[in-house]
């Protein structure tokens, strides 16, 4: 591309951004007209430098930047080195990757953190290089080019509520430099950070209790939301914002298409409060996503905001943030509301959650749908919801989840394990992979088939779920051949002290060879995985802009809604129990669904009745 059209281009998206970018600036630091010639000086140099086959895919992406909405899109997410053993590694399993139809890779953290313990790759002391173990930038950028041959997404998380107490910034900072004490939390006394902690929550009570950590060397105290070794970053810093900016462009400059924002709730703090969710942070949300659309406008925003659903809306762009904001968000109450109908046999909270909190669509922007991931499962049940439903209590429930799924609680199928409990507070969290939760484990061990097949269908009827629900679905590594907990993770000295290790296992290449033969409950799966992603792909309904209405069909034992495209309205019903059920078909026939045509089953039902009979964790796609 000649030089003048480069600058040209450039001026026309800033032009585009320049207010969204500006006014979100201006409520975060004020009128500030140095910040902002900064900020569009380091946008242009950025710009120059970024490689010519990603212009070429910005072009295209200005002209569909609703990509990420397709139902062709399907995710996968793994650790670079349990999938693969580092990045030369993952070249050799694109094929994989393409045989089960997934299109959008997470690369769970692979930039160089400290070393360990540094939280699974989330205490980063480099944003600039790749964690050596995994390899080198250039072995990144071969994956990066080598994935977008092949029209596949790349996705990497950044951690930007806060650095390794080893990166430079912080290193400069403990050596006494002002401007970079500046870029963290630090205080001389232990009055502010009292002060704070009377209104704050401990995000990892067992292993890291309170939020603020003494380091008699340099006589400070330091704001350390999770672990002592990450150090929060200071965003009323603006010197912070052009950091960042600075960091994701150079991502995005080797070929990242979309950034995982890591814990974005924590961005702002404000005394008084718990410090998550601040108005703040969707401005500076806003402010990144304006600032990136200039200079890589093929990058996209993913926001993991793992909070109640009146907090967690809002990060796929509100009111005066609409499709402005992040593109993706975690879809953490859709888990929660899976696991927990699952376990209840009852859809009554999960259809009142799902059905009342949430917009039906989002403007130039989607939930990532998941069932399980690397994290713990928290158990996001406010009270009012709990009050909500006859027979429910908000703590009441979250006791009975987290016992369940311990495997405690009696007749329970699941096995799991509670994570960071809080003595204070009595909340608990659940680790646990996502067939070992769904009864599978204990199925194969008792050897009873037909708790081996309640099991998969559990787990067949969970990925039909989020593939379908709107959005984009994130299919976590194993989980597609049903791989259990990984009861080993207490032999690794790093991993030993934080049970999220039983659900990050070593990909199985065994399994994958079994069930490409056809043999074991592996293949069962496997096949189940790969024929749902190829309807969805087939089935123009399940593009994230069609609206997803919660539909409540009078039986307590179904979830269902509509997906309201424009090619007409499809349902998606799915039975939450092990015992068969039915549904109207004069009720289904209200709602438009005339034809019984199933998209997923692939046939037409033809019910004897009115009653449309529903198989145990039966699902269907109907039009
Ligand atoms: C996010 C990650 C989690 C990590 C935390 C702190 O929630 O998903 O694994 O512990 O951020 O970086």
């Amino acid at each position: 591309m000649a030089s003048d059209q480069n600058t040209h281009l450039f001026e026309l998206r800033w032009q585009r951004s320049e207010h969204d970018l500006v006014s979100s600036l201006t409520r975060l630091y004020g009128e500030h007209p140095d910040l902002i010639s900064r900020l569009k000086v380091l946008l242009a140099a950025r710009w120059k430098d970024r490689p010519q086959p990603l212009k070429d895919l910005d072009l295209a992406r200005d002209i569909t930047p609703d990509w990420f909405l397709s139902e062709q899109m399907t995710g996968y997410v793994f650790y670079v080195d349990r999938f693969a053993g580092n990045f030369k590694g993952v070249l050799k399993h694109l094929d994989y990757l393409e045989e089960m139809g997934a299109n959008y890779v997470h690369f769970m953290p692979c930039l160089k953190p400290r070393p360990a313990p540094n939280d699974g790759g989330y205490s980063v002391m480099d944003y600039r290089a790749i964690d050596p173990r995994l390899g080198t930038m250039a072995d990144f950028e071969a994956v990066t080019s080598a994935m977008r041959k092949r029209g596949m997404s790349v996705c990497v998380d950044l951690v930007l509520n806060h650095t390794a107490k080893e990166h430079e910034w912080a290193e400069k900072a403990k050596a006494g430099d002002k401007k970079y004490q500046a870029y963290y939390w630090m205080f001389g006394s232990d009055a502010e950070p009292k002060a704070y902690e009377k209104s704050l929550v401990e995000i990892f009570p067992a292993d890291a209790p309170g939020n603020f950590t003494f380091y008699p060397e340099f006589k400070k105290w330091v704001w350390t939301t999770f672990n002592e070794h990450q150090w929060d970053l200071n965003w009323s810093n603006p010197e912070v914002f052009l950091e960042i900016v600075d960091v994701m462009l150079n991502l995005a400059n080797r070929g990242v298409d979309v950034l995982r924002l890591d814990a974005v709730a924590f961005m702002w703090k404000r005394l008084g409060t718990n410090c998550q969710n601040q108005p703040e942070v969707h401005d500076i949300l806003q402010a990144l996503r304006s600032a990136t659309r200039v200079a890589a406008p093929a990058l996209i925003h993913k926001a993991e905001a793992i909070v109640a659903p009146r907090d967690l809306v809002p990060y796929l762009g509100q009111g005066r943030h609409a499709g402005r904001e992040a593109n993706l968000a975690y879809h953490n109450n859709l888990m929660v509301q899976y696991w927990s109908s699952l376990a209840s046999r009852d859809t009554a909270l999960m259809t009142h959650v799902l059905g009342t909190h949430f917009p039906e669509s989002f403007r130039h922007a989607c939930w990532a749908t998941y069932i399980r991931c690397h994290d713990d499962i928290g158990w996001a049940i406010t009270e009012e919801d709990g009050a909500a439903v006859p027979g429910v209590s908000g703590p009441g429930h979250r006791n009975f989840l987290a016992d369940f799924y311990a495997g405690k609680f009696a007749g329970s199928f699941a096995r799991g394990a509670i994570f960071q409990e809080n003595a204070a507070t009595g909340d608990r969290r659940n680790s646990g992979s996502f067939a070992s939760l769904a009864g599978l484990e204990a199925a194969l061990d008792s050897g009873d088939a037909a708790q081996i097949d309640l099991a998969m269908q559990r787990m067949l009827m969970g990925f039909a779920l989020m593939a379908s629900f709107g959005g984009l679905p994130l299919f976590y590594m194993g989980d597609e051949i049903g791989m259990l907990n990984d009861h080993t993770f207490t032999s690794v000295k790093e991993h030993a002290h934080d049970n999220r290790w039983l659900h990050r296992p070593v990909m199985d290449w065994s399994a994958v060879e079994r069930a490409r033969k056809g043999k074991g409950h592996e293949a069962e799966l496997f096949g189940g995985v790969k024929h749902i992603i190829a309807r969805r792909k087939a089935v123009r309904q399940l593009a994230a802009d069609a609206p997803t209405r919660v539909v409540d069909l009078g039986n307590g034992k179904v979830f269902a809604f509509l997906r309201l495209a424009d090619e007409g309205p499809l349902l998606g019903l799915f039975n939450m129990t092990e015992s068969w059920t039915s549904v109207s078909a004069s009720v289904l026939r209200g709602l438009g669904i005339l034809e019984l045509r199933d998209l997923l089953g692939e046939g037409i039902l033809t019910p004897d009745s009115d009653a449309v009979p529903v198989a145990p964790y039966g699902r269907m796609w109907l039009v």
